[in-house]
């Protein structure tokens, strides 16, 4: 099974993810993380897509198509894919179609996470990792259970993504509205979009996934 995790900044895209890879099986491919961990690699990517990214502005089609399939070659056709944070803009959803179509593959669902807009830059001005495995927390929302070790692997390290503060946040909301949200219908058409109350828990917002998923 493969699906589109779609919603603005912060609306809990790479948590449920998580999840869902832990519940499913799934593979994670994240769009944001592939460039996060080229730009660590300081990769002719990388350097291309910092700046872009500090400003909270979009990387190219080309860029992010060629990762997505890079990736759908290297973990095979066994596995189900989560996208998370792509497609983005309606040239990247033309371009999925064709890398589906390459792979032998399509689209089940297009999960669309509603959130309100103030919520989002809450979530994201309080959001923090595990800097060694990467587990996602926010300082209200999701805290880790003993205070500064992370429940995952026991680091005390954690860390925060230099484009989460509130002026680079506003930027990539306008950035989803622009160009993101209007590819909806593209996948509306075709009757594979379900939304799904984003403000509810962590846990009901799983809930709700996997009822679609089963
Ligand atoms: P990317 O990494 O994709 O960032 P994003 O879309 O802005 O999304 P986030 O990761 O910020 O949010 P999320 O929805 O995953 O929320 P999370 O689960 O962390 O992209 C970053 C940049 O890379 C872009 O700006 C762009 O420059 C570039 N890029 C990436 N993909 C691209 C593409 N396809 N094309 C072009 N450029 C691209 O949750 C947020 C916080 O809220 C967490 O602390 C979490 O614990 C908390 N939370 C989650 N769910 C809930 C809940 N239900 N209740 C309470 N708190 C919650």
């Amino acid at each position: 099974m493969d699906i589109i995790l779609l919603g603005p900044p912060g609306a809990g895209k790479g948590t449920q993810a998580n999840r869902l890879v832990e519940h499913h099986g799934m593979r994670q491919l994240s769009t944001g993380d592939m460039l996060r961990a080229a730009v660590k690699a300081q990769t002719p990517v990388g350097v291309q897509a910092k700046e872009v990214m500090d400003r909270g502005e979009l990387v190219s089609d080309e860029i992010v198509s060629a990762l997505i399939d890079a990736e759908l070659t290297a973990m095979g056709p066994q596995v189900g894919a989560i996208f998370d944070g792509y497609p983005r803009t309606e040239a990247q959803a033309i371009a999925l179609d064709e890398i589906l179509a390459r792979h032998g593959r399509s689209l089940d669902h297009v999960i669309e996470l509603e959130v309100n807009e103030d919520a989002l830059v809450d979530r994201i001005t309080g959001r923090y990792t595990c800097a060694n495995c990467g587990e996602g927390y926010h300082e209200r929302y999701k805290r880790p259970r003993v205070e500064g070790v992370c429940d995952k692997c026991g680091s005390t390290e954690f860390k925060r993504r230099p484009d989460d503060n509130e002026a680079t946040v506003r930027t990539r909301m306008q950035e989803y509205r622009a160009k993101t949200a209007p590819i909806l219908p593209y996948y509306e058409t075709r009757g594979i979009v379900t939304k799904v109350d984003g403000m509810a828990s962590i846990e009901d917002v799983t809930h709700s996934i996997d009822a679609i998923l089963t």
